[in-house]
């Protein structure tokens, strides 16, 4: 059974594979076709943290392919109830995909290791891959390749970031991270990467202008991720310099564009004259998505595209 917990469960061609999904399906969204390659499939979601585009984007995304989803409360009692393996093995008799969304990796990790249909993450506190996938073919729509392409990252080594940096070591998209002193990408993940990319070139710095320069995409996330409200305070101070805001974007380059995950807390890590600014892509980005995921579904429960 294979499962989507991280950008590394896929191969580059896979990568590739779900990309031509995902790009066909969305011309034909655009047309007004709603191929409906998944009749009958049902999708669970479970959610330990708020979301607006995860979760709307995998359930419009599975209506459109003719399947139907439902949001799991906290009447269903995960984690609570019964065991993990418990909820998750009937979750499976009933169910073709779950896809989570949890504070602790290990949690999908569990569910996946139980269920014996596919599980997809949907953000924990190390990755977010489907975030990082729809980001990668942004950019690949927004110049027609990946080819050449540079991502530079400007802020905090979390989540969205480290699947970012495997995808891009994938993809063959170089990858060049300013973090501040003490939120440093662990090294050895960095190595994983380089070793994943074969020679795709994956940076850290602490020079925000040093990772920017002559970059495709400029991305940039929350200082304080869910769960590190209580850092917000020392984080917003910590990362002051690390800001994404119209001076940083001139040091880029004329071709950047600006990329953030969402939601953003304007005026922090990205100001909103960036935000606003016809070199933005935050709005297709996200749209794209709900098209990636597509491709994902279809490709993970292994429909004819
Ligand atoms: N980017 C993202 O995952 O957004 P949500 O938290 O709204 O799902
Ligand atoms: N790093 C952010 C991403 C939100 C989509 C968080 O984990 O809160």
């Amino acid at each position: 059974m294979r499962h989507l917990l991280s950008v590394d469960n896929l191969t580059a061609k896979e990568i590739q594979r779900i990309f031509a999904i995902s790009e066909d399906l969305k011309q034909k969204f655009k047309a007004g076709v709603r191929e409906p390659l998944l009749p009958g499939r049902v999708m669970a979601l479970l959610f330990e943290k708020p979301s607006l585009r995860t979760r709307v984007s995998f359930e419009a995304g599975m209506t459109h392919l003719g399947g139907s989803s439902m949001m799991l409360g906290a009447d269903a009692g995960f984690g609570k109830r019964e065991s993990i393996a418990d909820f998750s093995r009937v979750l499976s008799e009933m169910v073709d995909v779950i896809v989570v969304r949890a504070k602790a990796h290990e949690t999908v990790a569990g569910v996946a290791q139980h269920a014996t249909c596919a599980v997809i993450n949907g953000l924990t506190d190390r990755s977010h891959p489907c975030q990082a996938l729809a980001d990668l073919f942004t950019v690949q729509e927004q110049f027609g390749t990946l080819e050449g392409a540079k991502l530079a990252w400007v802020g905090d080594a979390n989540n969205v970031s480290r699947s970012l940096a495997m995808a891009c070591a994938l993809t063959g998209v170089a990858f060049a991270a300013a973090t501040p002193p003490g939120y440093e990408f662990d090294e050895k993940f960095l190595d994983e990467c380089r070793a994943a990319g074969d020679g795709v070139e994956i940076t850290a710095t602490h020079d925000p202008r040093e990772a920017v320069d002559g970059a495709s995409a400029v991305y940039t996330d929350v200082w304080a991720s869910m769960g590190q409200e209580a850092e917000q305070a020392k984080r917003k101070a910590d990362f002051a310099d690390y800001q994404v805001n119209g001076e940083l974007m001139k040091a880029a380059g004329p071709a950047a564009r600006f990329m953030h995950c969402l939601p953003a807390r304007r005026g922090e890590e990205v100001t909103d004259e960036v935000m606003d600014s016809p070199y933005s892509v935050i709005v297709e980005q996200a749209g794209n998505r709900m098209h990636v995921q597509k491709g994902v579904l279809v490709w993970l429960l292994g429909a004819q595209a």
